[in-house]
């Protein structure tokens, strides 16, 4: 099919220990496994998935100033604990401006008190929170209507 999309997921801080990490909160499911299922999805969308998962802020930076160059149509973003945080990230996102929808696995605003505020969601184009791994499914659904 023509006009292929591109999208970029990005994943912040220990989602590698998805599967492993509270998964009474953050589910059963691997981040490897959940990749491969989303590239799939993706593909039946005619959209190309690529993926990046870092500890590290300015490996996350760095990705999304590259997301111009690597002609990034959109997008999806769950920066973990930089979302309560990372005014840099912020930052990079609103420099390249490209669209983003934020995604957390978990409902960010029935947890802790710092969960409930977010560097992303007046600036983006779509936050989902507490729909499990699903809100990735979601999200990609969602742009491929929208691009
Ligand atoms: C998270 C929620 C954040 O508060 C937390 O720091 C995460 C994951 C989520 O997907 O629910 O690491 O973004």
């Amino acid at each position: 099919m023509e006009n292929k999309k591109n999208v970029l997921l990005i994943n912040g801080p220990n989602l590698n220990l998805l599967g492993l990490r509270e998964p009474n909160i953050y589910g059963k499911n691997n981040l490897s496994d959940l990749i491969e299922k989303l590239k799939k999805k993706a593909k039946k969308l005619n959209i190309s998935l690529s993926h990046i998962q870092s500890n590290a802020e300015y490996l996350l930076i760095e990705k999304i100033h590259l997301s111009k160059k690597n002609n990034i149509d959109y997008i999806i973003i769950n920066p973990a604990a930089f979302t309560h945080t990372s005014i840099a990230i912020r930052d990079a996102l609103i420099a390249v401006s490209i669209p983003f929808i934020e995604v957390h696995i978990s409902n960010i605003y029935n947890r802790e008190d710092f969960r409930s505020h977010s560097w992303f969601s007046d600036i983006s184009n779509g936050v989902i929170s507490g729909l499990g791994i699903y809100g990735y499914y979601c999200a990609l659904k969602t742009i491929s209507k929208r691009l």
